[in-house]
């Protein structure tokens, strides 16, 4: 008998963050595997950021906008439950593209689908250190922002996944490192468990006037995780050859037209600042070598993540609320089976 999944679906673009009114939760029928399929029963699955980006119509980001009516992709973490592909056989534990849903099908050779170890002492530091978040906050302190030992480093969107682990990066490399969160319990997590400098509420403190407190001698790196309004106090506060590593763009996601600004695009200029932006999936290649780096960091201490995981696919809408209204800490994962 064909088994039952339920899956989210786009069913109209979301206004603002109304996630209730676009998204159906919707049941069907798996369909037969065909050759080079596997289906893997998600166990855990990844609400991200850039997921509302792809909720809107414009052509003009790095991925093709969600088409209506089709399911929500997501990195999943779950078993193989049968497979028509000769790399991967039932029982694997495997990352891969899915959806937000019980069950998906994926085609390892067309899309990204990683066996993965079952020998880690928390299996959803998979989703997180040594997963995407993890190789973008490394891969986009070390390389693209060009951190060196004894910068002032800054990254907002301190207590989301990558800004967390960048900020301990940074750390490792031996630079100051101050992140910008939204409420004083995410800052007390920041600087008391992560070991951060310092830190800067958005919601409560003028950061232009805060970085300048902090940052006389200005900020060296700049990793940007959200836009706007703090891209322009971060500018105005850099210091001369500073890099701003542009990992995301978070204000801008549920804009159907584009963001004018930076505010502050002269100090580009007056500052012979560097910009560089990045996108996990151009480096995924690369996981295997970088998560031999992050693993020792890890096993010594020195990288660490906490979650935030919302049972039951029904809640999902909810958990994603989350991710926009400042409501969680850490890395936001959608708990749908047992491993
Ligand atoms: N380039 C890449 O390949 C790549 C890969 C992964 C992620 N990213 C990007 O990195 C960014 C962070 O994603 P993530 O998955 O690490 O984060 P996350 O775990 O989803 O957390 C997002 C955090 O952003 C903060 N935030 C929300 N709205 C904000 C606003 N208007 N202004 C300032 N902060 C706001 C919230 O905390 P507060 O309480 O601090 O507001 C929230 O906890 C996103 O832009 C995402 O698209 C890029």
């Amino acid at each position: 008998m064909a088994k039952l999944n339920r899956y989210w679906k786009l069913a109209r673009r979301p206004v603002g963050n109304d996630f209730a009114s676009a998204l159906e939760l919707v049941e069907h029928e798996l369909e037969t595997l065909v050759d080079g399929d596997v289906l893997i029963q998600n166990a855990y699955f990844s609400l991200d950021a850039g997921t509302r980006m792809w909720m809107s119509p414009r052509e003009d980001s790095y991925s093709p906008p969600t088409p209506l009516h089709s399911p929500i992709i997501g990195m999943v973490l779950g078993r193989v439950v049968e497979s028509r592909h000769p790399d991967f056989r039932s029982g694997d534990l495997v990352r891969a593209y899915g959806q937000w849903s019980d069950f998906s099908i994926s085609r390892p050779d067309e899309t990204y689908v990683e066996r993965v170890s079952w020998q880690l002492d928390d299996l959803l530091q998979h989703l997180a250190v040594f997963g995407p978040n993890g190789w973008t906050a490394y891969l986009g302190v070390v390389e693209y922002g060009q951190t060196k030992p004894g910068d002032t480093f800054v990254v907002s969107a301190a207590s989301g996944v990558t800004g967390a682990l960048a900020g301990q990066v940074a750390a490792q490399l031996g630079c100051r490192v101050i992140g910008i969160t939204g409420s004083t319990q995410k800052e007390a997590w920041l600087k008391e468990e992560l070991g951060f400098d310092a830190t800067i509420d958005h919601r409560q403190e003028d950061v232009a006037m805060r970085l300048r407190e902090l940052c006389p001698e200005g900020i060296n790196v700049y990793f940007d995780n959200v836009g706007g309004t703090i891209l322009d106090a971060a500018l105005e506060n850099m210091a001369l050859f500073g890099r701003v590593a542009v990992c995301g763009l978070l204000v801008h996601y549920d804009k159907e037209t584009p963001v004018p600004g930076p505010y502050k695009f002269d100090q580009i200029l007056m500052k012979r600042l560097q910009f560089t932006g990045f996108f996990s999936p151009d480096f995924y290649h690369r996981g295997p070598d970088v998560n031999r780096i992050l693993k020792s960091w890890y096993e010594a201490g020195k990288l660490k993540m906490r979650f935030d995981v919302t049972q039951g696919l029904e809640n999902t809408l909810e958990a994603y609320g989350k991710l926009f209204n400042g409501q969680k800490i850490g890395k936001s994962l959608v708990q749908v089976a047992d491993l």
